[in-house]
């Protein structure tokens, strides 16, 4: 019983940021966000008799401890879907993205886990269905069940039932690149989930991020149909900046950011200065990724890699949902 999927991450213009139900993880705000290219996990499951335990192998070595931990209860939901709790399994993961680097690797890890947990089972479940489950591993992760730009909504059940990602435009539809600006492949120090608990738990900015995020949401769709680059980049951008300031508030305080972090931001404002239309966007790391139209790709490689400390720069372009192999 065994299948491979492959699974590419993607990065959210409108940030998840805050669960209203962490074992179900069901957020506090809806979020959109575009698959990319060039950073995939691929995933093999297969379920046997008479293992005794799951195996989980990343690049070729054992994991153990909380990532594990993750990869099994993960298992679990999909055992107890199926009605084969008796079954375990060997996973082995190839990640094409560097681990907790703040490029998430959660959201293609846990989409490929899914698809290719579901298929070996024998489950057949609709992109929803599937996108529902694959939010239970790791709330970014919904997302990528779509290629192109999918959003993440919300719901209001309490079961979970209604909080699953949907396609809002498919990767042909638009052909905006993102630049990767690889500052550290260190492991992040506050995890996404511990980060975003923190800030719900005790900044006060934090009606202030959720106050705004409907508007985000209705203007980025608009935005993303018509092709409006400019607008685009301003939303993603300016959200971006709220979700990082409710950390700066929180108890006690911290922020992704580092020093090259924001040199990164300066160049990318003062590229736009210059005349190329340029947008800056972070996740829970110090790594920014730079949102630019095709014809600006090489000025826009070579600046960045001009800055002092970038360890490397990773081009991509939109991407597709989930795949089996
Ligand atoms: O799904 P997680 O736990 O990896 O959280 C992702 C949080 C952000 O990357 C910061 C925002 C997002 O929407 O992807």
């Amino acid at each position: 019983m065994k299948a491979t999927a492959k699974a590419h991450t993607n990065i959210a213009l409108i940030k998840y940021w805050g669960k209203r139900d962490e074992s179900l993880i069901l957020p506090t705000n809806s979020s959109l966000s575009l698959t990319l290219d060039g950073f995939y996990t691929t995933t093999t499951v297969d379920f046997r008799e008479g293992l005794m335990q799951d195996r989980f192998l990343l690049d070729d070595q054992p994991v153990e401890g909380d990532a594990y931990h993750r990869v099994t209860q993960f298992l679990n939901l999909i055992r107890r879907l199926a009605g084969r709790e008796e079954l375990y399994a060997n996973v082995r993961s190839i990640n094409a993205v560097p681990t907790a680097a703040g490029l998430a690797s959660s959201a293609s890890g846990f989409a490929a886990l899914a698809a290719a947990g579901t298929k070996a089972i024998g489950l057949e479940l609709n992109d929803q269905e599937l996108s529902r489950l694959t939010r239970q591993g790791s709330g970014s992760a919904s997302r990528s069940i779509y290629g192109g730009f999918s959003e993440w909504q919300m719901g209001s059940k309490v079961d979970g039932s209604d909080s699953f990602a949907v396609p809002i435009a498919s990767a042909e539809h638009w052909d905006v690149r993102v630049a990767a600006v690889v500052l550290s492949s260190r492991v992040k120090k506050v995890s996404s989930r511990a980060g975003m608990k923190r800030t719900v738990d005790t900044s006060p900015f934090y009606p202030g991020w959720i106050d705004g995020i409907s508007k985000d949401l209705r203007e980025i769709k608009a935005a993303i149909h018509t092709k409006d680059f400019e607008k685009t980049g301003q939303i993603a951008e300016a959200n971006c900046l709220k979700m990082h300031a409710t950390t700066l508030a929180a108890n006690p305080p911290f922020t992704y950011w580092n020093d090259l972090t924001m040199r990164v931001m300066q160049t990318v404002q003062e590229m736009r200065a210059n005349g190329i239309p340029v947008y800056f966007t972070i996740d829970a790391g110090p790594n920014v990724k730079v949102l630019y139209l095709p014809e600006h790709e090489k000025s826009v490689e070579k600046t960045l890699r001009e800055i002092p400390g970038v360890a490397d720069v990773i081009l991509s372009k939109p991407g597709q949902g989930i795949s089996y192999l």
